[in-house]
């Protein structure tokens, strides 16, 4: 038995969620309670006492077994989660394994490294060599002796061996300058120092340890403008937010962060006293970012990114993932609140603090509503006397965003919002907003469901009992009658694993079939609204067992990432408890993987949807088999929405969705299997 079966044959999830959960009994093995993680007034939060899970069917869209319950309430990670329910257990865990612990001493060892460099590219700023850059940093982009000592502000001399030369020096070695990302090994193993004649800006997690470095270009010609420290376990941008070592404890002070788009747009907020800024690392931004300041510090979020076209879009797309971030976890309850900042005229908050530094506690004063940003830039882009056709496109466009996440409290002053802003009136708006929904349901067979429920809410203990009321793919009678060969309509658990078990075999072993998985996923969704989130990507919760969800989670990330090849990614993320699991997942595979996971161009191209270069029979298998687990995983999510009041038109309507996406499948399995 694996550490994770021990734990959960000692623990009962009923038991261990009530604690802080006042569930209520919803049906034998069932209890309900409004969601903890997200604000409601009908439950829509369920815990299944025989399969020891639990899901939220309303905001949060999740769900899964009592480790996920620990890291979602408590924001931990796998690892973290493990520790604390083997204590509650009793369970002992295993010593770190030796390899574990040599990671561990490594990255503490380059963290040594990275404090070294960074104080000796900050020393060399001080030298004659340095005195332009000196002058540049102080005079063009105003910076104080304060500001450049506070950030440890350096430079970084032009020559291909200085940083190595001082490494060596004091007895590291190349390969450790390498993996520290201050130096880079050529394609003939020729090693060389990575930043060359750039100003050096240290980049520091939340504890303020040097983690990496921004190196800005001084020479028109040198591109890119800012060269960052290489992706590594070590250095990981999307779980970063640069200042916060120094933002921290205004922002817990204040409530706020402002999330600015530059690092000197950061180091000159704070140079003028507005200590709770941070900055985004280049890339939009993440949900781990988010997460490092709220809500635990932040209860209010201010984008502040910059305001030409660029600007715009990093801010839409940041506002979607604030959105997916906070609304599923937490915004309700904890009411994060998040706005907007537009930096008038074509500037930075670099260029405007540095001119008028009085200026940015009016604008921050003034940023926006989230809604209000949205609806503002969406009408600015329509033309002059915009259509009906052209208005009505964008309320079609915005009234999902505007209804879809927000609390209550803020959607009928959105909706009422639009309505002024599109000169449409409310009650039209209204009327389309349900139009929407409508269109999410599927044709006939469901239609009936909308004024009769089909289930009653107080008998949820035979869901097999309630399927004449059900639209009837479901019942024992449709699966006789369908000629898909693979269906259990309920399987155990237990047989389910070894489908789990080879899926997640071909996955790391050929992790480029992900994504032929997920296309296919789409395909059958096609643009059915509510099959987007039926037929969402393949992930963790198609898995069943905790050890393969959480590897699940790592696989996922770990082919999202650019920076590191996928072998190495998975070594040195993965939970240190999961290796054994791994290890028998891929058998003795681990080698091979390696060296099959050098096709990184293959990957990119996948990525890029362009055309892949593998023959679709080799991901055939895999296709299917992840096909039968979301089938398996919709009739699961299925069974548990029957078992909350069932009157709520969203309820309904994935109820409606589950059926049809599973119609889908079968149609699809039934094709498969057809063929082969
Ligand atoms: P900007 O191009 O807006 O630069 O990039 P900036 O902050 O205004 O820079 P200055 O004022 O010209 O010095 C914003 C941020 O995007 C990331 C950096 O984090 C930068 O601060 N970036 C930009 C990169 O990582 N690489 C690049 O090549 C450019
Ligand atoms: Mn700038």
């Amino acid at each position: 038995m694996s550490v994770t079966d021990e734990i959960k044959s000692k623990l009962d999830i009923v038991q261990y969620i009530s604690k802080t959960v006042p569930l209520k009994r919803a049906g034998s093995g069932r209890w309900k309670a409004p969601c903890p993680f997200h604000h409601e007034k009908t439950p829509s939060f369920t815990v299944d006492e025989n399969r020891q899970t639990w899901r939220c069917f309303g905001a949060c869209a999740t769900g899964g077994d009592i480790f996920n319950f620990v890291m979602k309430q408590q924001g931990k990670t796998f690892q973290e989660a493990l520790e604390e329910l083997a204590k509650e257990a009793g369970v002992e865990l295993r010593p770190q394994s030796p390899e574990a612990k040599q990671r561990d001493q490594q990255i503490e060892r380059l963290r040594g490294l990275l404090k070294i460099v960074a104080d000796y590219y900050h020393e060399l700023l001080d030298t004659p060599d340095a005195r332009e850059v000196l002058r540049y940093v102080k005079r063009q982009r105003g910076l104080t002796a304060d500001t450049i000592i506070k950030f440890g502000i350096g430079y970084a001399p032009d020559g291909w061996r200085n940083t190595l030369d001082m490494l060596t020096n004091l007895g590291y070695s190349e390969d450790d300058a390498v993996s520290a990302g201050v130096a880079s090994k050529n394609d003939s193993g020729r090693v060389y120092d990575r930043f060359r004649n750039r100003l050096m800006i240290p980049i520091r997690d939340e504890r303020g340890r040097v983690v990496g470095f921004g190196a800005r270009a001084l020479a028109a010609e040198d591109n890119p403008k800012y060269l960052n420290s290489p992706q590594s376990a070590l250095f990981d941008k999307g779980r970063l937010l640069f200042g916060l070592d120094l933002a921290s404890k205004t922002i817990r002070d204040t409530g706020t962060a402002v999330i600015v788009e530059g690092y000197l747009d950061a180091i000159q907020a704070h140079q003028a006293g507005y200590a709770n800024v941070v900055a985004q690392m280049g890339t939009a931004l993440t949900e781990s970012q988010l997460k490092l300041i709220s809500p635990k510090w932040a209860k209010k979020i201010i984008l502040a990114l910059d305001s030409d076209a660029a600007g715009q879009n990093a801010t839409k797309r940041s506002v979607e993932v604030a959105r997916e971030t906070l609304t599923a976890d937490y915004s309700g309850r904890l009411q994060v609140e998040m706005r907007v900042l537009t930096v008038p005229g074509a500037k930075d908050p670099d260029d405007l603090i540095r001119e008028t530094p009085e200026a940015w506690a009016g604008l921050v004063e003034n940023a926006v509503p989230v809604a209000d940003y949205l609806i503002a830039a969406e009408t600015a882009a329509l033309p002059a006397r915009p259509s009906v056709e052209e208005r009505e496109a964008v309320a079609l466009r915005l009234l999902p965003i505007l209804l879809a996440s927000e609390n209550d409290l803020y959607r009928g002053s959105n909706v009422q919002k639009l309505a002024v802003a599109l000169r449409i009136p409310e009650d039209k708006l209204e009327g389309w907003a349900l139009e929407q929904a409508r269109k999410l349901t599927p044709p006939k067979p469901a239609a009936k469901q909308y004024n009769q429920p089909p289930v009653q809410p107080e008998l949820p203990s035979a869901p097999a009992d309630t399927s004449d009321d059900l639209p009837d793919f479901d019942s024992p009678r449709s699966l006789q009658r369908s000629s898909a060969p693979i269906h259990h309509s309920q399987p155990r658990a237990d047989e389910k694993i070894p489908l789990e078990l080879d899926c997640l075999h071909i996955l790391f072993t050929q992790p480029d079939l992900y994504y032929h998985i997920n296309r296919k996923f789409r395909e059958l969704a096609g643009d059915h609204p509510l099959l987007q989130s039926t037929l969402s990507d393949f992930s963790a919760d198609d898995f069943t067992r905790t050890a393969y969800r959480a590897l699940m989670d790592t696989f996922m990330v770990a082919v999202a990432q650019d920076e590191m090849d996928f072998a190495s990614y998975v070594r040195t993320h993965l939970a240190p408890e999961l290796f054994e699991e791994l290890d028998a997942i891929l058998a003795d595979q681990w080698e091979e993987l390696r060296s099959r996971v050098t096709f990184g161009a293959d990957l990119d191209m996948i990525r890029q949807d362009k055309r892949t270069v593998r023959p679709v029979e080799v991901g055939v298998d895999v296709i299917l088999k992840a096909l039968q687990l979301r089938r398996a995983r919709i009739e699961r999510e299925r069974q548990e929405l029957l078992f909350l009041s069932i009157d709520e038109g969203d309820v309904m309507s994935q109820i409606n969705g589950s059926v049809l996406a599973k119609r889908l499948i079968d149609a699809e399995l039934n094709r498969r299997t057809q063929r082969g």
